[in-house]
């Protein structure tokens, strides 16, 4: 039989990627060299596995699966939605659980109901976009911002936001709410789709373990 090759898993950066390593813990596949905290390294071998895990900024992650860089990558779906790479969406790990939303002060439900022309500060403007323009039929326009998006609202930037929602307890802090819902998300398996093809009896194998443990 000739020598198996390393599967890569591409993981974004933070509490998806610690739920990730407990889920495949839970199928008994481990990697000690990534527990190591104070470890500058970037990518992780198990070479009993034939398997190599690096850690990535979100948003990046689909790109590397798209390239085949990954085989595999765990991201959530806002990101999916927004990077509109090329990959096979093969699972919903059901954790990450949180929702995409319109926010903002009460005072501006009744701009969202009348169709005013408002200015709409996010993080993601695909998917701001597409809800406006395609879902609404609301003429928008749409200021990118890279983080921390409940200030466009109270510094005036925006009359409202198009972010995430988990617990919606910085909405609440900053006298926010939800006005509209866009759709629910979660952490994703997101395949490429030559892997797929190339080595669909190992994938396939993972994604039946990891759902016989969801
Ligand atoms: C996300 C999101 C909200 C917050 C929602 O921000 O953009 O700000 O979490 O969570 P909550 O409903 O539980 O309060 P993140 O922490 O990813 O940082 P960011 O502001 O840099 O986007």
């Amino acid at each position: 039989m000739s020598e198996q090759r390393y599967l890569t898993f591409a993981l974004g950066k933070g509490r998806l990627a610690n739920k990730t390593l407990e889920l495949l813990e839970q199928i008994g596949i481990t990697c000690e060299e990534m527990k190591d905290k104070e470890s500058r390294k970037l990518i992780f071998v198990n070479e009993e596995l034939k398997l190599k895990f690096f850690l990535a900024k979100g948003p990046d992650v689909p790109t590397y699966v798209e390239y085949g860089a990954a085989d595999i990558g765990v991201v959530g779906k806002d990101t999916i939605i927004e990077e509109q790479r090329r990959v096979l969406e093969v699972l919903d790990l059901g954790f990450g659980k949180c929702r995409m939303c319109v926010c903002g002060p009460e005072s501006a439900r009744d701009l969202l109901n009348h169709h005013e022309m408002i200015r709409v500060a996010t993080k993601y403007p695909i998917i701001a976009k597409d809800y406006f323009y395609n879902k609404k039929h609301q003429t928008v326009d749409i200021i990118k911002l890279n983080g921390s998006v409940e200030l466009g609202p109270i510094v005036g930037l925006s009359d409202v936001i198009v972010d995430i929602v988990e617990t919606g307890s910085t909405l609440r802090e900053n006298g926010l709410g939800v006005l509209e819902e866009i759709c629910p998300l979660s952490a994703r398996m997101i395949v490429n789709q030559v892997s797929m093809q190339m080595e669909s009896e190992r994938i396939k194998n993972l994604i039946a373990a990891i759902k016989s443990q969801l």
